[in-house]
């Protein structure tokens, strides 16, 4: 299988750890190397996922851990089409912080929302499965919801919404501005340091018909 856009390799251990036998995919040079520094015998290739240098009709499933937003939309689905074999597999999945109950989390959202232009919590709920439905040679098989609760600390909520690249991008006065309003709320709604925050992981499974 092919696990495109790994990054640094989360979803490719796991997916290893379950007995795939799984090829990394990823254009960053740099997060590719930790993904390998951190994935003993890593078979990883550096290149598109919408370019992808694998051959026709050769793989079983091709899955996209919060990455298939990134490809070029035109190419994404015939090139997944391409390399599977017939009745393969196409997977998405992304998880998505929803403690949209809570006060302190729709006033993060609005800070970001406020400072990022084109950013909306509205981005989550994006029908992903719909980009591979219909004359794309595929038939959409399921959509999964997992609830889970992530404890995280307040330092490391921070970095990893720093992280993002609606904040990542920013001017860094805008953004260092941002991400103080963030540590704010979320000091006052966590003042011992430690988040319990309500998340869904959406899948989305598709087969090459
Ligand atoms: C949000 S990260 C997800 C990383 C990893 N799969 C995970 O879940 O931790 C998105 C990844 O998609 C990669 N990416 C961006 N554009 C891409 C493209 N055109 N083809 C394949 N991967 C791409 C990024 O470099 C990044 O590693």
């Amino acid at each position: 299988m092919l696990d495109v856009g790994a990054g640094t390799g989360i979803a490719t251990r796991q997916l290893l750890a379950h007995g795939a036998s799984v090829t990394a995919v990823e254009p960053g040079r740099n997060v590719l190397a930790r993904a390998a520094e951190r994935t003993p015998g890593l078979r990883a290739v550096l290149a598109d996922g919408a370019v992808l240098p694998i051959r026709d009709s050769t793989v079983d499933l091709i899955c996209f851990a919060q990455s298939w937003h990134w490809l070029d939309a035109a190419s994404r689905t015939p090139e997944a089409h391409r390399v599977l074999v017939d009745g393969g597999r196409w997977a998405a999945w992304w998880s998505h912080a929803r403690a949209d109950a809570d006060a302190w989390f729709n006033d993060c959202w609005s800070i970001v929302e406020r400072a990022c232009p084109g950013t909306h919590r509205g981005q989550r709920d994006i029908d992903w499965g719909a980009t591979v439905g219909d004359s794309s040679g595929f038939d959409l098989h399921d959509r999964i919801a997992v609830p889970w609760q992530r404890e995280v600390s307040v330092d490391g909520w921070i970095t990893e919404q720093a992280s993002h690249s609606h904040i990542a991008l920013l001017p860094e006065p805008d953004r260092l501005r941002l991400l103080d309003q963030l540590r704010a709320v979320i000091d006052e709604a966590f003042p011992d340091g430690t988040m319990s925050v309500h998340y869904e992981t959406w899948l989305w499974i598709a087969v090459k018909a």
